[in-house]
């Protein structure tokens, strides 16, 4: 064989193996591939999807084959779930429906949160440390309630190199229908608590400032409701050079911009950010108006003016739609593949868990929105899950800041357990009465 034809040969060899090996590869993953969709698919797995303790590794290789198979080693390197994270909820934006993935994450992992007293942190004042519920915790893993923005106090909890930030906004017409309609705005001002009492508002071109001061803090969400609680103050709602810079300003501290009227995509970035698991983004809708408080007819008219009025928001949400909508075009092709397989689970979840019919569900005061009712023989697993799903935040809360204090006791206690603490704290209400063989001489001092 003379050396040209066998260097050829050698060279003909060595494709022969790498074809054979990248072939080999590339069957293998889409195997691995198939099998992740199916697994995400069949009822039975429903019933173990809140079995969230599985191996990190098969969670992060999963991801990264859907995310993008060609570096899928080396994502697999990259990517783990990220556990600290900061989601700013804004009003009537489907916040809440977020909230309950993240309290449903932490919660399977005993992670801790930045938990308020009640229902907000601090909102409408913009958040400070001294807001949160006492907490052991100095670098917490989630903060998930109802906060205002404000980088400093936020930062030092969630340093901005460690931490994910992600906000949710909605179309400032819906939003701020939602808002007024939800807050009961109208009736506040006066005009009655009727579908027309946005018209009203709208027609006497809003309300002025000085009005705004003398209310009730809800009034605060009347003109720009997303970027107040994203933190920006009234002063700049008309300066235009500091709207942009806001807007600017947030772009850099955000690390995911999500857009309710596209919720599901929203999720799916959300996933793919924080390197989760798609069971991790499941969700039913919660804090869902019931339907005769919508007000589904908003003509045109309306709709131009409701933008004049919350200008400001109308520019935060053009800047965020078009960046939204640019980051879903770099995901590439696995991200509708992804999106469909995520919408087909999250249906099933919803058929497993829950009738068809709604009941009302107690807010606060007069406040009722949309509840659901579980199916009943639920096998436990999954009845675990639906009961997680469709709890209303402050329920959901009032769990976690059980458990967080029960945690802190444990630690106080060492290896001494609660039993013992229970009883230690009973002891302190027992009577002296209950033995007297110690003689005690009557006190009795005569003055
Ligand atoms: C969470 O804490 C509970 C109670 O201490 C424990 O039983 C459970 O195994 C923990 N779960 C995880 C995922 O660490
Ligand atoms: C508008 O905001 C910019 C940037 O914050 C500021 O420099 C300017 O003074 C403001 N203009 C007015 C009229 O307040
Ligand atoms: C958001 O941006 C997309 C793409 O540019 C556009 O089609 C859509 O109308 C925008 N959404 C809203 C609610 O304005
Ligand atoms: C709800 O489900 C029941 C039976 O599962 C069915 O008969 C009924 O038509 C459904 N109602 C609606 C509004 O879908
Ligand atoms: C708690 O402490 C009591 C008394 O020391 C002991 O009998 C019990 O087994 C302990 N329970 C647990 C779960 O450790």
């Amino acid at each position: 064989m003379s050396s040209s034809l066998q260097s050829l040969f050698q060279k003909a060899l060595v494709v022969l193996f790498t074809v054979t090996f990248v072939l080999f590869y590339v069957v293998h993953e889409k195997q691995l591939n198939r099998h992740s969709l199916e697994e995400t698919t069949t009822p039975a797995q429903i019933t173990h999807i809140d079995r969230v303790i599985r191996s990190e590794i098969i969670t992060a290789k999963a991801n990264s084959i859907l995310n993008d198979r060609t570096s899928a080693r080396s994502a697999l390197l990259k990517c783990s779930p990220e556990n600290h994270i900061l989601f700013l909820k804004t009003h009537k934006t489907g916040s809440s429906t977020i909230a309950n993935i993240m309290f449903r994450y932490g919660d399977f992992r005993n992670l801790s949160f930045v938990l308020p007293s009640f229902t907000m942190l601090g909102w409408p004042h913009r958040f400070h440390l001294f807001f949160a519920h006492h907490s052991i915790s100095e670098t917490p893993n989630i903060l998930c309630s109802h906060a205002r923005f404000n980088k400093r106090p936020m930062n030092r909890l969630f340093p901005k190199e460690s931490s994910k930030y992600i906000t949710i906004l909605r179309n400032p017409v819906d939003n701020f229908e939602s808002v007024f309609n939800y807050m009961e705005l109208g009736k506040r001002i006066g005009l009655g608590n009727n579908p027309d009492s946005l018209q009203l508002f709208l027609e006497r071109g809003g309300i002025p400032f000085t009005m705004m001061r003398k209310i009730n803090y809800e009034w605060l969400l009347v003109r720009n409701p997303l970027l107040h609680d994203l933190g920006l103050s009234f002063k700049f709602y008309q300066n235009l050079t500091a709207v942009n810079e806001y807007i600017q300003f947030l772009d850099k501290e955000f690390d995911l911009v999500m857009i309710m009227d596209y919720f599901d995509e929203s999720l799916v970035l959300m996933k793919r950010l924080l390197c989760w698991n798609m069971d991790d983004i499941l969700y039913l809708k919660l804090n869902d108006r019931q339907e005769e408080e919508k007000n589904v007819a908003l003509n045109n008219d309306i709709r131009e003016n409701i933008k004049r009025w919350n200008k400001a928001d109308v520019l935060l949400f053009d800047h965020f739609n078009k960046s939204f909508w640019k980051r879903i075009e770099k995901e590439g092709d696995t991200f509708e593949e992804e999106l469909a397989t995520f919408r087909q689970r999250a249906t099933k979840i919803k058929q497993s868990c829950v009738t068809n019919e709604t009941r009302l569900q107690f807010l606060y005061a007069e406040k009722y929105v949309k509840g659901y009712n579980l199916k009943h023989d639920l096998p436990e697993e999954l009845r675990r899950l639906c009961e997680k799903m469709t709890m209303s935040e402050n329920t959901y809360l009032k769990y976690l800041r059980g458990k967080q204090k029960k945690k802190m006791r444990l630690i106080e206690m060492g290896p001494q357990n609660y039993t013992e603490l229970s009883r230690e704290m009973k002891e302190d209400e027992e009577t002296w009465d209950s033995a007297n063989d110690l003689v005690y001489e009557p006190v009795n001092l005569a003055v």
